[in-house]
């Protein structure tokens, strides 16, 4: 079991446990983990197939080695991209994952809401692993600010009948204000005197409905106290990030756009009303960021080799017995909220339809090592509902809930294949698996991850 430490534990734990793990992993370059694989990169969004955490950190930390910028375009600090290297830990929330690399520029786009205080104290907790945070991260002025009453009417609504499973961090109100017209930006925050007087209308207002719902009401004072001091921390960070990534484009520089959740949580594709509040899918990586669709050369997606999914909501595959198997692992805890994720089989009707909305040119299979002990292991290849065969998932949250997988089995390996660095040193069973739910999903497979560390990483 490696070292793990998350950003939140004690400074002085960290520091002291950290330090010389630590100094090699910031020196990290291109040579490190994209030396092994030659990584193609041009302008690159990566997406998630699945319900979230397919395990996008870990191969946008792979993928990050040739890239020159990493840009994360939507979502908010409800992500948690995990990245392991040499014994470490860092969970990112906020922060694209570019971070934890040399000279990479990385930028939090247009199309992300902000907690201010909660990206604050990512910074000051990388910062205490040492990790360098300064001209190497931008973030614009136009992305809409998660306030506490945001979070506060999630927990209240996550409380009653209909609820989301959401995580709790604000991110849907935070959202349904900006598409209302009625959110603050980073801008605001920018000028003090501008933001209380907002800020103060926001809280009258948005007291009444706490207190309806039953919940204490917020001080203005407290708030804007707090958020001011927080934004005069992320002041020098703050810019046009449109004009920066256009000229960085004109100068040749590629950018490699980081996906947060997954294409079924996305808020126009996904299993509505159980998902997020963005587009979590390719498009919204151009909206998110004011980088237009030409200008983008290829789409990778990320799809575990089983299915996982947290919050409620449908996940047609899913196995109890399955899932608990994982669990007894320490596997598919989640890494925002600790919550147990759901399990489930392969669901490539699911995957064949992200696909299809993403434009998928290549696909990276993560998590494989998870099947290790399994056999069979059993793929979804399309569903029954009241008889009839369906090739892709319904739009409808109850249709989608009466979907009946039809499965087939394969034979599993049973044996570990963490080790395994080159695709012809995984076992013929593991090969076949993966070229199958490949060919399934209709794309071309160009990386499997058979553990969590930047090293355990098969580039085709
Ligand atoms: P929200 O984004 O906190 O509003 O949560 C809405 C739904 O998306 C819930 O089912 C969450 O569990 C899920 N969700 C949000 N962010 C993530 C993520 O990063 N990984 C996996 N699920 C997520
Ligand atoms: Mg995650």
């Amino acid at each position: 079991m490696p070292l793990t430490y998350y950003l939140w534990a004690s400074p002085s734990t960290l520091l002291a446990k950290c330090w010389e793990i630590f100094l090699p992993t910031r020196n990290a370059s291109s040579s490190d983990a994209g030396g092994r694989f030659s990584i193609h990169m041009a302008n690159t969004i990566l997406v998630g197939m699945q319900w979230g955490d397919e395990g996008k950190g870990k191969i946008i930390d792979v993928l990050t080695a040739g890239a020159d910028i990493v840009v994360r375009s939507q979502g908010g600090n409800n992500a948690g991209h995990t990245v392991i290297h040499r014994g470490m830990k860092y969970v990112l929330h906020l922060i694209p994952s570019g971070i934890l690399r040399h000279r990479k520029i990385c930028v939090i786009g247009n199309g992300v809401v902000i907690d201010p205080v909660a990206l604050v104290a990512e910074i000051d907790g990388l910062r205490q692993l040492r990790v360098k945070i300064d001209t190497n991260l931008l973030i614009s002025d136009c992305a809409h600010l998660v306030l506490p009453y945001h979070r506060m009417l999630d927990e209240q609504r996550e409380l009653r009948r209909g609820r989301i499973g959401t995580t709790k961090r604000g991110i849907g109100p935070a959202y349904g204000d900006k598409a209302a017209r009625t959110g603050l930006r980073l801008s605001d925050l920018m000028q003090p005197i501008v933001f209380s007087k907002k800020l103060q209308a926001k809280i009258i207002e948005n007291n009444r409905i706490l207190q309806a719902l039953g919940a204490k009401p917020i001080s203005f004072r407290d708030v804007n106290e707090t958020y001011v001091a927080a934004g005069e921390k992320l002041r020098p960070y703050v810019t046009n990030t449109v004009v920066y990534l256009h000229k960085a484009m004109d100068k040749g520089k590629q950018i490699l756009f980081e996906g947060a959740q997954g294409t079924f949580l996305d808020i126009d594709h996904g299993t509505y009303p159980y998902v997020t509040s963005s587009n979590t899918t390719a498009g919204g990586a151009c909206t998110g960021t004011g980088v237009p669709p030409h200008r983008m050369d290829r789409v990778v997606g990320v799809m575990k080799g089983y299915s996982t999914r947290v919050g409620d909501g449908a996940l047609p595959t899913e196995d109890a017995s399955f899932a608990q198997m994982l669990h007894n692992l320490g596997r598919e805890f989640g890494a925002t909220t600790g919550r147990k994720r759901r399990c489930g089989w392969f669901d490539a009707v699911a995957t064949r339809y992200a696909g299809m909305i993403n434009g998928i040119d290549e696909i990276a299979i993560t998590n494989l090592d998870g099947l290790d002990q399994v056999d069979p292991i059993r793929v979804c290849v399309g569903y029954q509902l009241h008889g009839k065969r369906l090739d892709v998932p319904p739009c409808d949250a109850t249709q989608l809930a009466n979907c009946e997988p039809v499965y087939e089995e394969v034979p599993g390996w049973k044996t570990s294949i963490h080790r395994a660095r080159k695709f012809s040193q995984l076992p013929s069973a593991a090969r076949k698996y993966v070229r199958y739910i490949s060919e399934l999903t209709g794309a071309k497979l160009s990386m499997v991850s058979v553990g969590p560390a930047r090293g355990e990483t098969i580039v085709l």
